[in-house]
């Protein structure tokens, strides 16, 4: 496959690697801005821009008609991208965190979900570590954690060193504490995820319309 990878930064370079000979891609960043013309022949586009410059671009990203695997995070996606990429025809994967295991982190965050069944005002609480070169916080994974864990979670965040990603879901009961973390060893993993998405739109496995990574990857734990 062609591949148009946008950001050549800490993950987008991962990618690159992962791509190997056997894949033609292109580079874009900020010296090789992406427009339609330089677009035009490759299969897929594979973001790992920061948030904001992957925002500037979406109207040139949708307007293309080709695919994206999309990690940037840090932003708000405008509303109508969902009804334009289903309009268009064109299958677009996005995700927070494209770690395989964060999938199964899903499914166990939706058991625990249902705390409040056996405990009385059980407490949910996420912690969070990143590299200090992270821009947004809390993480956009810990913004996913909240919303599968389906209650208000009491939030931190802690910037250091190169750490790649650690997750921490506490939930603190009166008399137990239940724990699920995740860490992230190597950017590697979010570049396999992402070409991993890569490889299901080009099998055709993806609907078109905006698709979150863990309702394809899910799947293939059913
Ligand atoms: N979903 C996931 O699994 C996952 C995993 C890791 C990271 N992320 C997210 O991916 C994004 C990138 O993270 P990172 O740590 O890899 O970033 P990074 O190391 O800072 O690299 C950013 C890349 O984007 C390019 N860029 C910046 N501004 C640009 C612009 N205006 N136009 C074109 N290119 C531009 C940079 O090129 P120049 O050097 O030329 O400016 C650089 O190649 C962040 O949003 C991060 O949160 C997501």
């Amino acid at each position: 496959m062609k591949v148009a990878v946008l950001g050549k930064g800490k993950t987008g370079k991962k990618v690159i690697e992962k791509l190997g000979v056997h894949n033609e891609h292109t580079v874009f960043d900020s010296t090789n801005p992406p427009t339609i013309e330089k677009l035009k022949g490759h299969d897929i586009i594979i973001s790992f821009l920061p948030g904001e410059p992957f925002l500037n671009y979406l109207d040139v990203l949708i307007d293309s008609k080709i695919p994206v695997v999309t990690g940037s995070t840090g932003f708000e996606w405008p509303s109508e991208t969902a009804s334009k990429l289903s309009k268009n025809g064109t299958p677009w994967v996005r995700a927070h965190n494209f770690s395989l295991g964060m999938n199964l982190v899903h499914e166990m965050i939706k058991v625990l979900a249902k705390a409040d069944k056996l405990f009385e005002s059980p407490n949910f609480k996420i912690h969070e570590i990143h590299h200090i070169m992270k821009i947004d916080a809390p993480s956009g994974t810990a913004i996913s954690w909240q919303d599968w864990s389906k209650h208000k979670c009491d939030i931190t965040s802690a910037r250091t060193g190169d750490v790649v990603g650690d997750h921490k879901l506490t939930i603190e009961t009166e008399t137990e504490d239940i724990i699920v973390q995740h860490q992230a060893k190597d950017r590697g993993i979010f570049a396999a995820g992402a070409l991993w998405s890569a490889q299901k739109i080009m099998a055709g496995e993806v609907p078109a319309g905006l698709n979150d990574f863990n309702d394809i990857a899910i799947k293939e734990l059913l």
